[in-house]
């Protein structure tokens, strides 16, 4: 703004040029302003154009952990408000976050198990588990095939048949022995669904003709694998039909 209003003193008008002639010092001065001009405009411009602005663009903030004197305790990171909740984190259905119904583990899902449910399970604990647990659950995962401190135990013992599904939540929210707790790796809702799929890894491996629904068949001779796989591989079945040595050539 400031250097459109030299230009009007300035202008290239005879009669205005004449008048400066008259001012001497004071005229030359403001009309050596107007020969830096197009640098002066074309500087405005690029800041302009370039957001080098100061006013809501400068807002006044604090980096995180920083100090603050605008505080009594000089934190400038302030706690919530007493009462309040963040969205998201109220966590009142204690037993979905715990598996516990007060100090003791529940034994009920706290949602439907669908086809989904299970897959997702599977998919999760193959990640998660199966590195030590194995894909079937009978401990025999890789890493302690490697000489991981303590072999797990197979999830078909009796007694971890019998345990409540509360309760393999709860070994994976707070850990078990020397084995990590995946309370940061694995979400509750995913906990629940891996759990459901090692109640159905438990069920596979101990199935009678009696679980089979009427009307439906069970092949009669089960699988046999040759190479159990390492986890990141799949097992892979002797039955395959392989190409005779002969067809190959
Ligand atoms: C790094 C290897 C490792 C991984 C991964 C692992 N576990 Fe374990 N788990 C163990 C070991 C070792 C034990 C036995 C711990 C002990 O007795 O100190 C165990 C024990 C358990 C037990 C039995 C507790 C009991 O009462 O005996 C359950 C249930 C279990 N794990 C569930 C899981 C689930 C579910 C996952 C996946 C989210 C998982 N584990 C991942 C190594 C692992």
């Amino acid at each position: 703004m400031l250097h459109l209003r030299q230009n009007e003193i300035c202008g290239d008008s005879r009669p205005r040029l004449s008048r400066r002639a008259k001012l001497g010092a004071a005229g030359g001065q403001r009309c050596s302003l107007h020969k830096g001009m197009p640098l002066a405009v074309a500087l405005t411009l690029a800041m302009a154009g370039s957001g080098c602005r100061i006013d809501m663009h400068v807002q006044p903030r604090v980096n995180p952990l920083a100090r603050s004197d605008f505080f009594t305790d000089q934190r400038s990171a302030r706690p919530p408000v007493e009462g309040t909740v963040a969205r998201g984190q109220l966590r009142d259905d204690t037993y979905f976050y715990t598996g516990k119904i007060g100090s003791n583990p529940g034994d009920y899902m706290p949602f439907p198990v669908t086809k989904e449910v299970l897959e997702r399970g599977r998919e999760r604990y193959n990640i998660f588990c199966a590195p030590c647990h194995s894909r079937v659950g009978d401990g025999n995962g890789f890493v302690p095939s490697r000489g991981f401190a303590r072999q797990p135990p197979s999830f078909h013992i009796q007694r971890l048949q019998k345990a409540p599904l509360g309760y393999f939540y709860d070994v994976m929210t707070n850990g078990f022995g020397i084995m990590p707790d995946y309370a940061s790796q694995i979400a509750p809702q995913d906990r629940w669904n891996i759990l459901a799929y090692i109640r159905a890894l438990q069920l596979s491996q101990n199935a009678s003709m009696a679980d089979v629904p009427s009307g439906q068949k069970v092949p009669s001779e089960p699988p046999s694998f040759g190479d159990m796989g390492t986890g990141a591989t799949l097992p892979a079945t002797t039955k395959q039909p392989s190409p005779q040595a002969g067809e190959q050539k």
